[in-house]
């Protein structure tokens, strides 16, 4: 980047985004053609959705855009024939890019997301949808005056458990439900601490593009810690309710069609691994929702014996969804739902088990950039979870209960 176009960048980031012009008109596809698709931010996961669209049939990917050189030549090892930029605008001035995939780290998404839809291009944008309140709220405006298809990459809401729950719930043998309660737990060797990566020797400021990184965000110097470990910083991150708590909350929100919560109260704080890091590494979260439901969901870094799930306690039954062990990213094979009827009120009910399969949560929007359709996780989907998260951060940064209207008002820092 020249200083010129650096300033540009910083002064737009200093905006929130790119201003929304005259939207471009973007290519209608037949059903059977072929899918271009753009992406930001490959690192981690987006390797991971790299190797998933690259397996979609009809699905081409035309070009790539990352800070960090690293990540343009692993790309480009991946998918030999694509365009690896620096700069994500050059990507959305790409004529040739009908659909882009967002997995850039949370602080970026919002940016990354209302550039993308301002860009005319459909839209995968990692979760948590945004890193605060107001982002969330620019971003659904936004959404809903844009024709775009968007999906959140919350891939559980394509899950079969999750089909399996919402019928047994619409049903009325679940009865009625007044408590949610969820948990995730992992674990790490002794002085390890989980999420810490280990920073490559090629990640130095000639490599990466820092300002771009950093989207505005307090000036400071190059720091390669924090661009490989932004989850660790509360600048860059939401922690683990924004690493995992939202796919719960998001499945919860859905099969109950709960809604955004009315308050919010967690505790919790940096007990497993003092290494440094902001977020907390143990929590424990209250929900209020206003349809008379409590949910609660905790999580350790120091025990994984009873890995993930959600119990949903209804007065005429319970719907049970576990996953052995504690990853998110991938459905597991030792993944179950059941239903158990509540004695007291339904007697001669039995125990089901779910059979649903999941859906391929890519090949979903892939599917919906060329009909046209709502995908599972829509903008909405990720409003919902996102306000959950945010909710449940401030209340354990501010040490109190907070409401909805509450954080609502709320400005953040940075
Ligand atoms: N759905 C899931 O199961 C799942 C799983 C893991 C991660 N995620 C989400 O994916 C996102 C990325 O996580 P990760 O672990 O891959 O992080 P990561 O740090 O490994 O990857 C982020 C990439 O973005 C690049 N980047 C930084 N600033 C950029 C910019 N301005 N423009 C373009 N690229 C930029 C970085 O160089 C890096 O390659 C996060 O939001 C995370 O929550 C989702």
């Amino acid at each position: 980047m020249t200083d010129n176009t650096r300033r540009e960048f910083i002064k737009q980031a200093a905006l929130g985004t790119t201003a929304f012009l005259a939207m471009p008109s973007a290519r209608v596809l037949g059903a059977n053609e072929r899918v271009r698709i753009g992406m930001i931010g490959v690192g981690g996961r987006g390797e991971e959705l790299l190797e998933q669209v690259l397996e979609i049939p009809n699905t081409q990917v035309v070009a790539i855009a990352d800070v960090y050189s690293r990540r343009r030549d692993q790309a480009r090892q991946k998918a030999p024939n694509i365009q690896a930029l620096e700069d994500h605008r050059r990507l959305l001035d790409m004529k040739d890019v009908d659909g882009v995939i967002v997995a850039s780290p949370l602080h970026l998404h919002a940016r990354h997301f209302l550039d993308t839809i301002s860009a005319g291009k459909d839209l995968y944008c990692e979760k948590t949808m945004t890193w605060s309140i107001p982002e969330a709220e620019q971003c659904l405006e936004a959404a809903k005056k844009s024709d775009r298809i968007i999906q959140i990459g919350l891939q559980h809401e394509s899950s079969g458990a999750l089909a399996d729950a919402r019928e047994w719930i619409k049903d009325g043998i679940v009865g009625k439900v007044t408590h949610v309660e969820s948990w995730m737990s992992r674990n790490t060797p002794h002085g390890k601490g989980q999420w810490v990566r280990p920073v490559p020797s090629d990640c130095t400021s000639q490599n990466v593009n820092w300002e771009a990184f950093l989207n505005g965000r307090k000036e400071s110097q190059f720091d390669a810690y924090k661009l490989i470990n932004w989850r660790l910083f509360w600048e860059f991150s939401g922690g683990n309710v924004a690493e995992n708590m939202v796919h719960q909350i998001s499945w919860i929100i859905s099969a109950l069609d709960l809604g955004v919560p009315s308050a919010a109260y967690m505790s919790g704080g940096v007990f497993s691994e003092k290494d440094g890091r902001e977020v907390p590494d143990t929590i424990a979260v209250t929900l209020d929702f206003p349809k008379d439901i409590v949910v609660t969901w905790q999580s350790t870094f120091s025990n994984k014996r009873y890995g993930l799930g959600e119990r949903i306690l209804g007065s005429d039954g319970t719907i049970e969804h576990i996953e052995g062990g504690s990853e998110m990213m991938a459905a597991k094979s030792e993944e179950v739902i059941h239903y158990y009827p509540e004695e007291v009120n339904r007697s001669h009910g039995s125990r089901l088990d779910g059979t649903t399969q999941d859906q391929n949560h890519m090949a979903n929007w892939i599917d919906c950039v060329r009909s046209r359709k709502t995908p599972n996780a829509p903008v909405e989907t990720g409003y919902r979870s996102a306000l959950a998260v945010h909710m449940a951060n401030l209340s354990y940064r501010q040490k109190q209960r907070v409401t909805l209207e509450e954080a609502k008002a709320y400005k953040p820092e940075y």
